[in-house]
């Protein structure tokens, strides 16, 4: 097969805008063009404040947009052109219907899949890119193979993506490993070589692995399964740790020093968040459940289960140290997006926790460094419910700075690990804030022993409390 000269990706989000630009900055013959039917997403990515927060992203996109890098609404156009077209589209869990709440909800999917079909007028390689449950691309298959004509076949890969938020570019340039899904049929292993042509670019060979479709599409879920269970296992012990006096992050470093285990993603927190942990997971639940494994189901939704505890805890700790009561109370929250160098909030624990806050009546002031406060507003008011929304603003204050939040607070919670959190004035915080002064650190991030001298009386997820009095 010849090389890939053209490039389209449907779905300009936090996978396909920077997965597809990097590809643009390491492959300059190859035309990438990022296409979304939302024509906001495509101005924004076209303007100088690209629509998504990620460290270096907007010097790989600065640098190629309008050469090789190009952005469009005109789907059906791009579609054309392309010969290898990756499917980004969102894949949200579904709120009604069959597995309302679980399943992934594949419409998007379906309805890009049908449109690569209907407008095709030459043959493709089409990538699904987007996690989605096991088997997907058997349907994507179907619908494009009744689609063929004698001019025009398709071929199709899965190649998930496992960049985090907050360090896509750097998890992009140098991947542990890329992955390609193909059918085991001569045509299938063609495209899986043509694409794996494309990473060579600037990916070792040994680093890119080659699967069944099948074990490529599982493997994503089972790799974010063991990532969010490593934290899941990691909170539980926190809350061991709490109860006797043992410090979860020696237990973590103990623990994390016997290469079989190894060191990364043991840091316990208020709970993991973001828009692929709990979705994959509830898939994998699902999917078990759909195959008459009722008990993989029910061990992987344990993961789950311990990651809402975490947040509840967290909170139930919260109002018990604060007296039983934060009615009326002002409640600093540093950070709201599910994790530091990112301004993305979907499924943040700061959600959770800050619906709590104000059933209790509190009143919260909220500071973010990269969230926008209409988002915040956004994450807090319940869709369909009338006045919700005003309720929500009399309840919250989103704030300029942390010192703002924390004026005249009772308590500072914090629950993103944002650095700059760490250099703060802890002296002119202490003396702006209500004694005594409380500080909750979701994210064993701070010199709690320098705090406590200062005079605040601090908890720690993870560390007993009254260990800090001795
Ligand atoms: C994750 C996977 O890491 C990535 O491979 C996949 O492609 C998408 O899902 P992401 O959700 O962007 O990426 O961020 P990640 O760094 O994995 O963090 C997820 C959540 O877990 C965050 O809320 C983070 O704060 C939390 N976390 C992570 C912990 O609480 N402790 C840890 O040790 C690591
Ligand atoms: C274990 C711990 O490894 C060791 O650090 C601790 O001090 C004592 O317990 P042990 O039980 O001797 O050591 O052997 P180990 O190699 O851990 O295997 C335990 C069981 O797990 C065996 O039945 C082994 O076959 C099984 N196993 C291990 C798997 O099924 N899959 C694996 O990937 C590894
Ligand atoms: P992810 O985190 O998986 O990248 P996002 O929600 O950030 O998910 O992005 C998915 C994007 O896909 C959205 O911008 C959405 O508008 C776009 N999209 C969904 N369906 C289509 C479609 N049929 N054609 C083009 N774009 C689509």
């Amino acid at each position: 097969m010849a090389p890939i000269k053209n490039i389209c990706c449907i779905g300009a989000g936090y996978v396909g805008g920077p997965t597809c630009a990097v590809i643009a900055y390491k492959c300059h013959d190859i035309k990438v063009t990022i296409c979304d039917i939302n024509a906001q997403r495509i101005e924004a990515w076209m303007s100088d404040k690209l629509p998504i927060y990620e460290p270096g992203l907007d010097e790989v996109v600065f640098s190629r947009r309008g050469k090789n890098l190009f952005f469009s609404t005109d789907v059906d156009k791009h579609i054309q052109e392309a010969d290898l077209i990756f499917v980004s589209v969102n894949t949200p869990t579904k709120k009604k219907g069959l597995g309302a709440g679980m399943a992934a909800d594949l419409a998007y999917v379906e309805a890009a899949t049908r449109r690569i079909a209907q407008v095709s007028t030459s043959s493709k390689i089409v990538v699904e890119k987007s996690t989605v449950p096991c088997r997907t691309a058997e349907s994507m298959r179907a619908i494009l193979e009744a689609n063929c004509t004698a001019n025009v076949k398709f071929d199709i890969l899965s190649n998930p993506e496992f960049l985090a938020e907050g360090t896509a570019i750097s998890d992009l340039f140098n991947p542990d490993r890329v992955l390609i899904g193909s059918l085991q049929t001569e045509s299938g292993k063609v495209a899986q070589q043509t694409l794996a042509d494309v990473y060579a670019n600037w990916i070792p060979r040994e680093n890119i692995i080659t699967t069944n479709l099948w074990s490529s599409e599982l493997s994503k879920l089972a790799a974010n399964a063991l990532l969010a269970q490593r934290i899941s296992s990691i909170n539980a012990l926190s809350a061991v740790c709490e109860a006797t006096g043992a410090d979860v992050d020696e237990v973590a470093y103990a623990c994390g020093r016997d290469t079989r285990i190894g060191s990364k993603f043991l840091k316990a927190s208020v709970g993991f968040g973001g828009s692929c942990f709990q979705k994959d997971i509830l898939n994998l639940v699902y999917l078990s459940t759909q195959l008459n494994l009722p008990e993989v189901a029910e061990y992987w939704k344990q993961v789950y289960t311990m990651n809402e505890y975490q947040k509840n805890r967290f909170t139930r700790n919260i109002i018990s140290t604060l007296f039983n009561t934060i009615t009326n109370k002002k409640i600093a929250v540093l950070g709201f997006a599910f994790k530091k160098d990112t301004g993305d909030t979907r499924e943040s624990a700061a959600i959770t926790l800050i619906k709590s806050f104000m059933e209790e009546n509190a009143r919260v002031a909220i500071y973010d460094p990269k969230v926008e406060a209409e988002q915040i507003y956004l994450d807090l008011t319940e869709p369909g419910v009338v006045d919700n929304r005003k309720q929500v603003e009399k309840c919250i204050e989103i704030c300029g700075s942390a010192y703002e939040a924390a004026k005249d607070a009772d308590a500072l919670v914090v629950v993103t690990e944002w650095d700059e959190f760490r250099q703060l004035d802890y002296n002119r915080i202490y003396k702006d804030m209500h004694k005594p002064a409380f500080v909750f650190d979701g994210r064993l991030m701070l010199d709690a022993p320098k705090l406590r001298d200062i005079g605040f009386k601090v908890h720690v997820i993870g560390k007993n409390p009254l260990e800090g009095r001795a």
